[in-house]
This record gives structure tokens, sequence and C-alpha cells, in this order.
């Protein structure tokens, strides 16, 4: 075999041991499933954010206003008095922070629409402050569940 094509394979088996070794996977594969929920609700709008949540980390724990314990699961999202505009964090979007979310914060965010009744599925949630935005309707029953 020439050196030079040993040389590339050898770099090629490198490349693919980097992928497949699990502490490494992350740079391979691009942001944890909280990080790609929270990234689904910022979507392209939320330009503020941009500079921060950055699809590549391998978590979201040094984005902007995400703090997380020390296995690296999301326990709180606290942004205030910066323009994020839209709706809040539904449902669906949340599901995967909802086993370690406790802190909702996102006040004088101008914010608008509804309060979504899924956000009593965050089941670990104890704070929620929306204060300050333009949010509309009642307060639903169901996030009742989570203060108790
Ligand atoms: C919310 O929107 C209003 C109107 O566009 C703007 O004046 C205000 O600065 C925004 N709030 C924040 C925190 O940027």
């Amino acid at each position: 075999m020439p050196p030079r094509l040993r040389a590339t394979t050898a770099a090629r088996l490198i490349a693919l041991l980097v992928c497949l070794s699990p502490a490494l996977l992350a740079p391979c594969r691009g942001v944890n499933e909280q990080g790609q929920a929270l990234l689904r609700w910022k979507g392209p709008a939320r330009g503020a954010l941009d500079s921060s949540w950055l699809a590549a980390d391998a978590t979201p724990c040094r984005w902007q206003g995400v703090g997380c314990d020390a296995r690296g699961n999301v326990v709180s999202l606290s942004i205030k008095s910066v323009d994020l505009g839209g709706t809040l964090p539904a449902g669906p979007e949340l599901r995967p922070l909802s086993s370690s979310l406790k802190t909702l914060v996102l006040s004088g965010t101008n914010l608008t629409g509804a309060i979504p009744k899924e956000l009593g599925n965050l089941a670990e949630l104890t704070t929620l402050d929306l204060s300050k935005n333009q949010l509309s309707g009642a307060i639903p029953p169901e996030l009742c569940r989570a203060a108790g």
C-alpha cells in the first residue's frame, strides 16, 4: 500500500473511532434531546438568543438563560427583559424537559397568546414567572397540578 493511501485510511479510521466513541459522540451529532426541544421552541424568529443557543453544542447548559444540574439535565429556563416575541412553548415542545425542568421564568419577553395548558405536564415545575408579557386568556387549571 502506498504510504499516502495508508495515511488517509488511518485518518478515516480515527475519524470513525471518534464518532463511535460515546464520550465524543456529541460533537458528531449536535445538541442533545433537551437542547433540540429548546431550539424547536426558539425557532428562527427568536434571534435574540442566536448568539449562545448553538445547535453544535453537546448540551444546552451554557446557553443564555439555561441552567442544568450536575448530570446535564435542564432544570431552569430563565430569561428576563429580552425581546423574544412569539408564543410560549407548548406541550410537545417541552416534553423532553418535563422530567427535569423546575424553573420557568420568561418575564418581560414580549410573549403573546394563551398560556398552554400543557405547561401543567411539567411534573417537576415549582417556579413559573410569566409576568410582564402580553399573554391572554385564563390561567389553565392544569397548572395547579404543577404547583401542587
Ligand atoms: C417589546 O416590544 C416593544 C414593542 O415592539 C418594544 O418597545 C420593547 O422594547 C420590547 N421589549 C423588550 C424587553 O425588548
